[in-house]
Protein backbone atom coordinates (compact mmCIF):
# COMPACT_ATOMS: atom_id res chain seq x y z
CA UNK A 1 0.00 0.00 0.00
CA UNK A 2 1.04 3.08 -0.63
CA UNK A 3 0.73 7.12 0.75
CA UNK A 4 -0.71 7.66 -2.92
CA UNK A 5 -3.34 4.78 -2.40
CA UNK A 6 -4.35 6.23 1.53
CA UNK A 7 -4.98 9.64 -0.25
CA UNK A 8 -6.76 8.84 -3.07
CA UNK A 9 -9.09 6.68 -0.65
CA UNK A 10 -8.75 10.03 1.96
CA UNK A 11 -10.08 12.46 -0.70
CA UNK A 12 -13.21 9.77 -2.26
CA UNK A 13 -16.42 11.40 -1.86
CA UNK A 14 -16.95 8.04 0.63
CA UNK A 15 -15.22 9.59 3.08
CA UNK A 16 -16.68 12.65 3.16
CA UNK A 17 -20.26 11.35 3.48
CA UNK A 18 -19.85 8.89 6.14
CA UNK A 19 -19.07 9.13 10.07
CA UNK A 20 -15.39 9.06 10.62
CA UNK A 21 -13.59 8.01 13.86
CA UNK A 22 -10.16 8.51 15.40
CA UNK A 23 -8.52 5.90 16.97
CA UNK A 24 -5.31 6.69 19.20
CA UNK A 25 -3.31 3.86 20.68
CA UNK A 26 -1.13 4.75 24.24
CA UNK A 27 0.98 1.44 24.01
CA UNK A 28 2.05 1.48 27.46
CA UNK A 29 1.40 -0.48 31.01
CA UNK A 30 3.30 -0.16 34.63
CA UNK A 31 3.02 -4.15 33.98
CA UNK A 32 1.72 -6.36 32.22
CA UNK A 33 -1.47 -8.51 32.93
CA UNK A 34 -0.68 -12.55 32.25
CA UNK A 35 -3.25 -12.45 30.14
CA UNK A 36 -3.16 -10.28 27.95
CA UNK A 37 -1.25 -9.45 24.51
CA UNK A 38 -2.26 -6.00 23.59
CA UNK A 39 0.19 -4.37 21.95
CA UNK A 40 1.83 -2.91 25.25
CA UNK A 41 5.14 -2.03 26.67
CA UNK A 42 6.05 -1.51 30.60
CA UNK A 43 9.56 0.67 31.00
CA UNK A 44 11.96 -2.10 30.52
CA UNK A 45 10.18 -3.36 27.23
CA UNK A 46 10.97 0.43 25.38
CA UNK A 47 13.69 0.60 23.28
CA UNK A 48 15.58 3.57 22.19
CA UNK A 49 13.38 6.52 20.28
CA UNK A 50 10.19 6.84 22.37
CA UNK A 51 9.30 7.32 25.96
CA UNK A 52 6.50 7.95 27.76
CA UNK A 53 7.38 11.50 27.78
CA UNK A 54 7.91 12.33 24.13
CA UNK A 55 5.08 9.94 23.14
CA UNK A 56 2.06 12.74 22.99
CA UNK A 57 4.40 15.18 20.58
CA UNK A 58 5.40 11.93 18.58
CA UNK A 59 1.87 11.10 18.32
CA UNK A 60 0.81 14.53 17.13
CA UNK A 61 2.89 14.16 14.58
CA UNK A 62 1.19 11.52 13.03
CA UNK A 63 -2.27 13.15 13.17
CA UNK A 64 -0.60 16.12 11.43
CA UNK A 65 0.54 13.95 8.86
CA UNK A 66 -2.95 12.30 8.58
CA UNK A 67 -4.75 15.46 8.25
CA UNK A 68 -2.27 16.13 5.04
CA UNK A 69 -3.83 12.94 3.20
CA UNK A 70 -7.29 14.63 3.37
CA UNK A 71 -8.46 17.82 1.18
CA UNK A 72 -10.11 18.33 3.35
CA UNK A 73 -10.01 16.87 6.15
CA UNK A 74 -13.77 15.57 7.34
CA UNK A 75 -14.86 16.18 11.11
CA UNK A 76 -14.23 13.58 13.66
CA UNK A 77 -17.58 11.88 15.36
CA UNK A 78 -15.95 9.44 17.71
CA UNK A 79 -12.57 9.49 19.07
CA UNK A 80 -10.71 6.63 21.20
CA UNK A 81 -7.92 6.42 23.24
CA UNK A 82 -7.24 2.53 23.55
CA UNK A 83 -4.24 0.78 24.88
CA UNK A 84 -2.19 0.00 27.20
CA UNK A 85 -3.13 2.31 29.69
CA UNK A 86 -3.83 5.64 27.77
CA UNK A 87 -4.10 7.03 31.56
CA UNK A 88 -0.52 6.63 32.37
CA UNK A 89 0.03 9.64 30.16
CA UNK A 90 -0.56 12.42 32.02
CA UNK A 91 -4.15 14.29 31.27
CA UNK A 92 -2.14 17.62 30.14
CA UNK A 93 -0.93 15.27 27.17
CA UNK A 94 -3.97 13.20 26.48
CA UNK A 95 -5.73 16.63 26.20
CA UNK A 96 -2.77 18.16 23.45
CA UNK A 97 -3.54 15.35 21.33
CA UNK A 98 -7.11 15.33 21.26
CA UNK A 99 -6.63 19.46 21.13
CA UNK A 100 -4.17 18.05 17.95
CA UNK A 101 -7.32 15.96 16.29
CA UNK A 102 -9.44 19.08 17.34
CA UNK A 103 -7.26 21.46 15.09
CA UNK A 104 -5.95 19.03 12.12
CA UNK A 105 -9.54 17.84 11.78
CA UNK A 106 -12.41 19.18 13.42
CA UNK A 107 -14.14 17.81 16.21
CA UNK A 108 -18.07 17.46 15.19
CA UNK A 109 -20.91 18.93 17.51
CA UNK A 110 -21.56 16.30 19.94
CA UNK A 111 -18.33 14.25 19.21
CA UNK A 112 -17.80 11.04 21.48
CA UNK A 113 -14.62 11.14 23.20
CA UNK A 114 -13.96 8.17 25.20
CA UNK A 115 -11.02 7.04 27.03
CA UNK A 116 -9.76 3.83 28.82
CA UNK A 117 -8.32 3.71 32.04
CA UNK A 118 -7.13 1.41 34.55
CA UNK A 119 -8.48 2.30 38.04
CA UNK A 120 -5.02 3.11 39.72
CA UNK A 121 -3.96 5.00 37.07
CA UNK A 122 -7.29 8.01 37.57
CA UNK A 123 -7.87 10.29 40.94
CA UNK A 124 -10.87 12.54 41.18
CA UNK A 125 -8.10 15.27 39.27
CA UNK A 126 -7.25 13.72 36.93
CA UNK A 127 -10.46 12.89 35.33
CA UNK A 128 -11.80 16.15 36.43
CA UNK A 129 -8.58 17.19 33.83
CA UNK A 130 -9.70 15.17 31.24
CA UNK A 131 -13.36 15.95 31.33
CA UNK A 132 -12.31 19.37 31.48
CA UNK A 133 -10.57 19.16 27.78
CA UNK A 134 -13.12 17.52 26.04
CA UNK A 135 -13.54 14.28 27.22
CA UNK A 136 -17.07 12.63 27.04
CA UNK A 137 -16.62 8.67 28.32
CA UNK A 138 -14.51 6.63 30.47
CA UNK A 139 -14.20 3.07 30.29
CA UNK A 140 -13.05 1.36 33.09
CA UNK A 141 -11.24 -1.75 33.26
CA UNK A 142 -12.84 -3.02 36.47
CA UNK A 143 -12.84 -6.87 35.28
CA UNK A 144 -13.97 -8.60 38.73
CA UNK A 145 -14.39 -7.60 42.16
CA UNK A 146 -12.89 -10.83 43.37
CA UNK A 147 -9.53 -9.90 44.99
CA UNK A 148 -8.85 -13.56 44.27
CA UNK A 149 -9.41 -13.34 40.85
CA UNK A 150 -7.87 -10.15 40.38
CA UNK A 151 -4.48 -11.63 41.50
CA UNK A 152 -4.68 -14.58 38.76
CA UNK A 153 -5.60 -11.67 36.07
CA UNK A 154 -2.34 -9.87 37.78
CA UNK A 155 -4.64 -6.63 38.05
CA UNK A 156 -2.73 -3.66 40.00
CA UNK A 157 -5.62 -2.49 41.32
CA UNK A 158 -8.04 -3.46 44.29
CA UNK A 159 -11.98 -3.69 43.68
CA UNK A 160 -12.96 -0.75 45.60
CA UNK A 161 -10.29 1.43 43.49
CA UNK A 162 -12.29 0.62 40.46
CA UNK A 163 -15.81 1.93 41.71
CA UNK A 164 -13.77 5.08 43.30
CA UNK A 165 -12.79 5.98 39.44
CA UNK A 166 -16.25 5.28 38.40
CA UNK A 167 -17.29 7.61 41.29
CA UNK A 168 -15.08 10.35 40.35
CA UNK A 169 -15.58 10.22 36.79
CA UNK A 170 -19.58 10.59 37.36
CA UNK A 171 -18.67 13.66 39.66
CA UNK A 172 -16.60 14.95 36.88
CA UNK A 173 -19.06 15.57 34.79
CA UNK A 174 -18.69 12.80 32.33
CA UNK A 175 -21.94 11.69 30.42
CA UNK A 176 -21.30 8.10 29.75
CA UNK A 177 -18.73 5.59 32.18
CA UNK A 178 -18.78 2.19 31.25
CA UNK A 179 -17.11 -0.80 33.15
CA UNK A 180 -15.23 -3.71 31.80
CA UNK A 181 -15.32 -6.97 33.07
CA UNK A 182 -13.83 -10.12 32.74
CA UNK A 183 -15.91 -13.41 33.46
CA UNK A 184 -14.65 -17.37 33.63
CA UNK A 185 -11.33 -16.78 35.39
CA UNK A 186 -10.11 -19.87 36.52
CA UNK A 187 -11.06 -20.16 40.40
CA UNK A 188 -13.96 -17.69 39.83
CA UNK A 189 -17.29 -18.88 41.48
CA UNK A 190 -20.76 -18.23 40.69
CA UNK A 191 -20.99 -15.86 43.71
CA UNK A 192 -17.78 -14.04 42.93
CA UNK A 193 -19.63 -13.30 39.21
CA UNK A 194 -22.97 -12.18 40.78
CA UNK A 195 -21.00 -10.08 43.40
CA UNK A 196 -19.02 -8.39 40.48
CA UNK A 197 -22.41 -8.13 38.01
CA UNK A 198 -24.27 -6.09 41.58
CA UNK A 199 -21.10 -4.27 41.92
CA UNK A 200 -21.47 -2.75 38.82
CA UNK A 201 -24.76 -2.29 38.49
CA UNK A 202 -24.47 -0.59 41.75
CA UNK A 203 -22.03 1.65 40.69
CA UNK A 204 -24.26 3.93 38.48
CA UNK A 205 -22.76 3.24 35.00
CA UNK A 206 -24.52 3.28 32.22
CA UNK A 207 -22.50 0.55 30.09
CA UNK A 208 -20.69 -2.78 30.99
CA UNK A 209 -18.61 -4.70 28.27
CA UNK A 210 -18.53 -8.37 29.30
CA UNK A 211 -15.46 -10.23 27.70
CA UNK A 212 -15.03 -14.45 28.53
CA UNK A 213 -11.14 -15.33 29.49
CA UNK A 214 -9.58 -15.77 26.20
CA UNK A 215 -6.13 -17.56 26.89
CA UNK A 216 -4.05 -15.86 24.17
CA UNK A 217 -1.05 -18.04 22.81
CA UNK A 218 2.45 -16.53 23.89
CA UNK A 219 0.97 -14.90 27.40
CA UNK A 220 2.05 -15.81 30.96
CA UNK A 221 -1.55 -17.41 31.41
CA UNK A 222 -1.01 -19.56 28.88
CA UNK A 223 2.09 -21.09 30.23
CA UNK A 224 0.95 -21.25 33.58
CA UNK A 225 -2.09 -22.95 32.31
CA UNK A 226 0.09 -25.44 29.62
CA UNK A 227 2.52 -26.28 33.00
CA UNK A 228 -0.64 -27.13 35.05
CA UNK A 229 -0.28 -24.17 37.36
CA UNK A 230 -3.94 -22.89 36.64
CA UNK A 231 -6.99 -24.61 35.00
CA UNK A 232 -7.96 -24.03 31.68
CA UNK A 233 -11.35 -21.57 31.62
CA UNK A 234 -14.49 -23.76 30.97
CA UNK A 235 -16.26 -23.10 27.90
CA UNK A 236 -19.68 -24.16 30.05
CA UNK A 237 -18.50 -22.12 32.94
CA UNK A 238 -18.00 -19.02 30.35
CA UNK A 239 -21.50 -19.87 29.06
CA UNK A 240 -23.43 -19.71 32.46
CA UNK A 241 -21.49 -16.61 33.10
CA UNK A 242 -22.81 -14.65 30.12
CA UNK A 243 -26.20 -16.02 30.98
CA UNK A 244 -25.86 -14.43 34.32
CA UNK A 245 -24.62 -11.54 33.11
CA UNK A 246 -27.78 -10.87 30.49
CA UNK A 247 -30.06 -12.12 33.35
CA UNK A 248 -28.63 -9.01 35.90
CA UNK A 249 -28.00 -6.62 33.45
CA UNK A 250 -31.21 -6.70 31.62
CA UNK A 251 -33.18 -6.97 35.27
CA UNK A 252 -30.97 -3.24 36.19
CA UNK A 253 -32.15 -1.87 33.13
CA UNK A 254 -29.52 -2.43 30.55
CA UNK A 255 -30.07 -4.17 27.08
CA UNK A 256 -27.31 -5.40 25.03
CA UNK A 257 -26.35 -4.31 21.88
CA UNK A 258 -23.36 -6.34 20.59
CA UNK A 259 -22.84 -9.71 22.15
CA UNK A 260 -20.30 -8.50 24.97
CA UNK A 261 -22.14 -5.23 25.24
CA UNK A 262 -24.79 -3.74 26.99
CA UNK A 263 -25.93 0.26 27.15
CA UNK A 264 -28.79 1.56 29.56
CA UNK A 265 -29.71 3.48 26.88
CA UNK A 266 -29.33 4.20 23.15
CA UNK A 267 -27.15 7.04 23.84
CA UNK A 268 -25.03 5.24 26.13
CA UNK A 269 -23.69 2.58 23.27
CA UNK A 270 -20.37 3.24 22.54
CA UNK A 271 -20.51 5.34 19.06
CA UNK A 272 -17.10 4.44 18.66
CA UNK A 273 -16.88 0.80 18.32
CA UNK A 274 -20.17 0.83 16.70
CA UNK A 275 -18.43 2.81 13.57
CA UNK A 276 -16.10 -0.54 13.37
CA UNK A 277 -18.46 -2.77 13.97
CA UNK A 278 -20.83 -1.33 11.43
CA UNK A 279 -17.77 -1.20 8.68
CA UNK A 280 -17.44 2.99 8.97
CA UNK A 281 -14.11 4.69 8.15
CA UNK A 282 -11.15 5.62 11.00
CA UNK A 283 -7.62 6.72 11.37
CA UNK A 284 -5.74 4.63 13.86
CA UNK A 285 -2.20 6.64 15.24
CA UNK A 286 -0.05 5.20 17.23
CA UNK A 287 2.12 1.57 16.80
CA UNK A 288 0.51 -1.54 15.86
CA UNK A 289 -2.90 1.05 15.18
CA UNK A 290 -4.91 -0.13 12.30
CA UNK A 291 -6.65 2.53 9.80
CA UNK A 292 -9.75 1.92 7.26
CA UNK A 293 -10.59 4.17 4.22
CA UNK A 294 -12.72 3.09 1.73
CA UNK A 295 -11.51 0.32 -0.13
CA UNK A 296 -8.18 0.14 1.93
CA UNK A 297 -6.84 -0.72 5.36
CA UNK A 298 -3.29 -0.41 6.92
CA UNK A 299 -1.49 -0.43 10.37
CA UNK A 300 1.28 1.07 11.39
CA UNK A 301 4.61 -0.33 12.72
CA UNK A 302 4.05 -2.83 16.07
CA UNK A 303 7.22 -1.52 18.36
CA UNK A 304 6.84 1.84 19.34
CA UNK A 305 10.48 2.71 18.67
CA UNK A 306 10.06 1.20 15.13
CA UNK A 307 6.76 3.42 14.71
CA UNK A 308 8.21 6.64 15.60
CA UNK A 309 11.88 5.74 13.49
CA UNK A 310 9.05 5.21 10.49
CA UNK A 311 7.13 8.28 11.19
CA UNK A 312 10.52 10.74 11.18
CA UNK A 313 10.38 9.87 7.41
CA UNK A 314 6.31 10.04 6.69
CA UNK A 315 3.52 7.75 7.10
CA UNK A 316 4.64 4.83 9.46
CA UNK A 317 2.89 2.30 7.62
CA UNK A 318 3.87 -1.55 8.22
CA UNK A 319 1.40 -3.81 6.32
CA UNK A 320 -1.84 -3.30 4.01
CA UNK A 321 -4.68 -5.11 2.70
CA UNK A 322 -7.43 -4.74 0.22
CA UNK A 323 -10.16 -7.08 0.96
CA UNK A 324 -11.70 -9.07 -1.56
CA UNK A 325 -15.19 -9.40 -2.21
CA UNK A 326 -15.69 -12.73 -0.88
CA UNK A 327 -13.49 -11.48 2.14
CA UNK A 328 -16.08 -8.09 2.78
CA UNK A 329 -19.11 -10.14 2.63
CA UNK A 330 -17.39 -12.61 5.27
CA UNK A 331 -16.50 -9.29 8.01
CA UNK A 332 -20.37 -7.82 7.10
CA UNK A 333 -21.77 -10.77 8.01
CA UNK A 334 -19.89 -11.33 10.75
CA UNK A 335 -19.42 -8.13 12.43
CA UNK A 336 -23.58 -7.79 11.43
CA UNK A 337 -24.93 -10.74 12.96
CA UNK A 338 -23.29 -9.76 16.61
CA UNK A 339 -25.30 -6.52 16.67
CA UNK A 340 -28.53 -6.34 18.18
CA UNK A 341 -29.57 -4.19 14.94
CA UNK A 342 -29.84 -7.46 13.19
CA UNK A 343 -28.39 -8.83 9.65
CA UNK A 344 -30.48 -7.60 7.15
CA UNK A 345 -31.57 -10.57 5.42
CA UNK A 346 -31.41 -9.63 2.48
CA UNK A 347 -27.19 -9.37 2.36
CA UNK A 348 -27.22 -13.23 2.58
CA UNK A 349 -26.00 -15.00 -0.63
CA UNK A 350 -28.85 -17.82 -1.56
CA UNK A 351 -26.84 -20.35 0.25
CA UNK A 352 -26.15 -17.83 3.62
CA UNK A 353 -30.22 -17.67 3.15
CA UNK A 354 -30.37 -21.66 3.54
CA UNK A 355 -28.49 -21.31 6.63
CA UNK A 356 -30.80 -18.72 7.67
CA UNK A 357 -33.53 -20.79 7.84
CA UNK A 358 -32.11 -23.75 9.87
CA UNK A 359 -30.33 -21.17 12.73
CA UNK A 360 -33.77 -20.24 12.84
CA UNK A 361 -35.05 -23.48 13.19
CA UNK A 362 -32.80 -24.47 15.78
CA UNK A 363 -33.71 -21.27 17.91
CA UNK A 364 -30.51 -19.80 17.22
CA UNK A 365 -32.25 -16.20 15.77
CA UNK A 366 -35.36 -15.13 14.57
CA UNK A 367 -36.22 -12.98 11.32
CA UNK A 368 -38.18 -9.88 12.18
CA UNK A 369 -38.93 -8.10 9.04
CA UNK A 370 -36.08 -7.65 6.82
CA UNK A 371 -33.68 -8.55 9.91
CA UNK A 372 -31.94 -11.54 11.26
CA UNK A 373 -31.48 -11.33 15.04
CA UNK A 374 -29.86 -13.72 17.71
CA UNK A 375 -32.10 -15.35 20.64
CA UNK A 376 -29.73 -15.85 23.43
CA UNK A 377 -29.25 -18.94 22.70
CA UNK A 378 -27.67 -17.41 19.68
CA UNK A 379 -25.85 -14.86 21.45
CA UNK A 380 -23.95 -17.82 22.86
CA UNK A 381 -23.36 -19.32 19.99
CA UNK A 382 -22.29 -16.44 18.08
CA UNK A 383 -19.02 -17.90 16.23
CA UNK A 384 -21.03 -20.70 15.11
CA UNK A 385 -24.33 -19.08 13.77
CA UNK A 386 -21.76 -16.80 11.59
CA UNK A 387 -19.58 -19.85 10.53
CA UNK A 388 -23.04 -21.54 9.62
CA UNK A 389 -24.20 -18.32 7.88
CA UNK A 390 -20.72 -18.25 5.56
CA UNK A 391 -20.10 -21.31 4.92
C1 LIG B 1 -6.53 -4.26 26.42
S1 LIG B 1 -7.45 -3.61 27.72
C2 LIG B 1 -7.00 -1.94 27.69
C3 LIG B 1 -7.59 -1.18 28.85
C4 LIG B 1 -6.86 -1.18 30.14
N1 LIG B 1 -5.47 -1.32 30.01
C5 LIG B 1 -7.37 -2.27 31.07
O1 LIG B 1 -6.70 -3.27 31.19
O2 LIG B 1 -8.44 -2.07 31.61
C6 LIG B 1 -9.12 -3.58 27.16
C7 LIG B 1 -9.98 -4.69 27.71
O3 LIG B 1 -9.72 -5.89 27.00
C8 LIG B 1 -10.13 -6.98 27.77
N2 LIG B 1 -9.16 -8.08 27.56
C9 LIG B 1 -7.85 -7.98 27.28
N3 LIG B 1 -7.31 -9.20 27.12
C10 LIG B 1 -8.32 -10.10 27.28
C11 LIG B 1 -8.39 -11.54 27.27
N4 LIG B 1 -7.31 -12.29 27.03
N5 LIG B 1 -9.60 -12.11 27.49
C12 LIG B 1 -10.69 -11.37 27.71
N6 LIG B 1 -10.68 -10.02 27.77
C13 LIG B 1 -9.51 -9.39 27.55
C14 LIG B 1 -10.17 -6.50 29.23
O4 LIG B 1 -11.47 -6.56 29.75
C15 LIG B 1 -9.70 -5.06 29.15
O5 LIG B 1 -10.41 -4.24 30.02
S1 LIG C 1 -3.40 -3.10 31.90
FE1 LIG C 1 -4.79 -3.54 30.15
S2 LIG C 1 -3.50 -3.29 28.31
FE2 LIG C 1 -2.10 -3.35 30.10
S3 LIG C 1 -1.46 -5.44 30.19
FE3 LIG C 1 -3.29 -5.25 31.52
S4 LIG C 1 -5.09 -5.75 30.19
FE4 LIG C 1 -3.30 -5.41 28.86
Amino acid sequence: MSVEAITAAARSPETAREGFGFYVHVPFCVSRCGYCDFNTYTASELGAGVSRETYASIVRAEIRAAAAAFDPPPNVDTVFFGGGTPTLLPPSDLAAILAEIDAAFGLAPGAEVTTEANPESVDADSLAELRDSGFTRLSVGMQSTAPHVLEVLDREHSPARALAAVDHARRAGFAHVSLDLIYGTPGETEADFAATLKAAVDSGVDHVSAYALIVEDGTQLARRIRSGHVPRPSDDVAADRYLAAEEALSEAGFSWYEVSNWAKTPEARCRHNLLYWEGGHWWGAGPGAHSHLPGVRWWNHKHPSTYAAALAQGLPLAGSETLTDEERYLERILLRTRLSVGLPVSWLRTDGMAAAKQVVADGLAVIEGDRLRLTLRGRLLADAVVRDLTA
